[in-house]
């Protein structure tokens, strides 16, 4: 069945939030793909895809830009199907130690990486609620976000804004507990060839995003499995 899917920052085409903006698109759904900024590659991509292809400014930062979104988006799906909370930002001292970090930066990260998704929830909720299924959320989180796994001394921004991530996420699976109609996630979705610095990794964003699209469908109706999973859905180390 076609699902109206909503991904966040999804404007650029070698990153993982466009990847899943095309396998969402290939397999038939009507995608609302959100961006801060114009993005060339979408305005290509839309026009393949006329129909099923809607591109939306929101940014996670602005609980006004959310909720317009979510105005926008009631006047043109009957439901939201699938939430997929991809946008991150890190700060420009992400790769520093505390000597050089400028811990002024830490809370916007934490604003858009953690608090970002919590209002993209709050906003779309009563149309995840119409789904005729069960609406599913997915918190893209990664390994950085792990407490028990946690080995650097560096990514203080990125790293406590995941952490905070995965709270708000068991967190929310906690009030979805007795509600058929909601589930939630958030995925270590491992490292992808997403930017000119990560050529080294191992996976390639268009396949993985697929890997993930058929995991998301195996997680949908799972309320009494894991929360933090791999991008295979086995279990991840808070
Ligand atoms: N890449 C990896 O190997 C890797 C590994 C582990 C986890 N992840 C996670 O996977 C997700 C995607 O990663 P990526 O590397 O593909 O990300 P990315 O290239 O950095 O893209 C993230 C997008 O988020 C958008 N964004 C930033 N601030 C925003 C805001 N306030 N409102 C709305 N959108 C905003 C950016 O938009 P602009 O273009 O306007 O800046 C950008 O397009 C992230 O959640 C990341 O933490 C990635």
């Amino acid at each position: 069945m076609k699902q109206h899917v909503l991904i966040t920052g999804t404007g650029r085409e070698m990153a993982l939030g466009f990847n899943f903006v095309l396998r969402y698109l290939e397999h038939g759904d009507h995608v609302i793909a959100t961006v801060r900024k114009p993005s060339e590659a979408l305005a290509r991509l839309q026009q393949k895809y006329p129909d099923s292809l809607t591109v939306l400014t929101m940014d996670i930062a602005s609980t006004e830009s959310v909720n317009a979104a979510a105005e926008a988006v009631a006047k043109i799906a009957p439901c939201i199907d699938l939430i997929i909370n991809n946008a991150v930002t890190t700060s420009p001292d992400t790769n520093k130690e505390l000597e050089d970090f400028n811990l002024d930066d830490v809370s916007w990260v934490v604003d858009v990486d953690a608090v970002g998704p919590l209002r993209v929830i709050k906003a779309f909720l009563p149309l995840m609620k119409k789904c005729p299924d069960t609406a599913l959320i997915v918190n893209i989180s990664s390994e950085a976000g792990s407490i028990g796994k946690c080995y650097r001394s560096t990514y203080i921004d990125y790293g406590m804004a995941k952490a905070a991530l995965n709270m708000a996420t068991m967190t929310m699976r906690n009030k979805f507990k007795d509600d058929p109609k909601l589930n939630i996630i958030c995925v270590h979705p491992g490292w992808m060839r997403t930017n000119e610095g990560n050529a080294k990794a191992p996976f390639d964003p268009y396949d993985h995003a697929e890997t993930m699209r058929l995991m998301f469908e195996e997680k949908r109706h799972d309320k009494d499995g894991p929360v933090f999973v791999t991008y295979a859905g086995e279990q991840y180390p808070w």
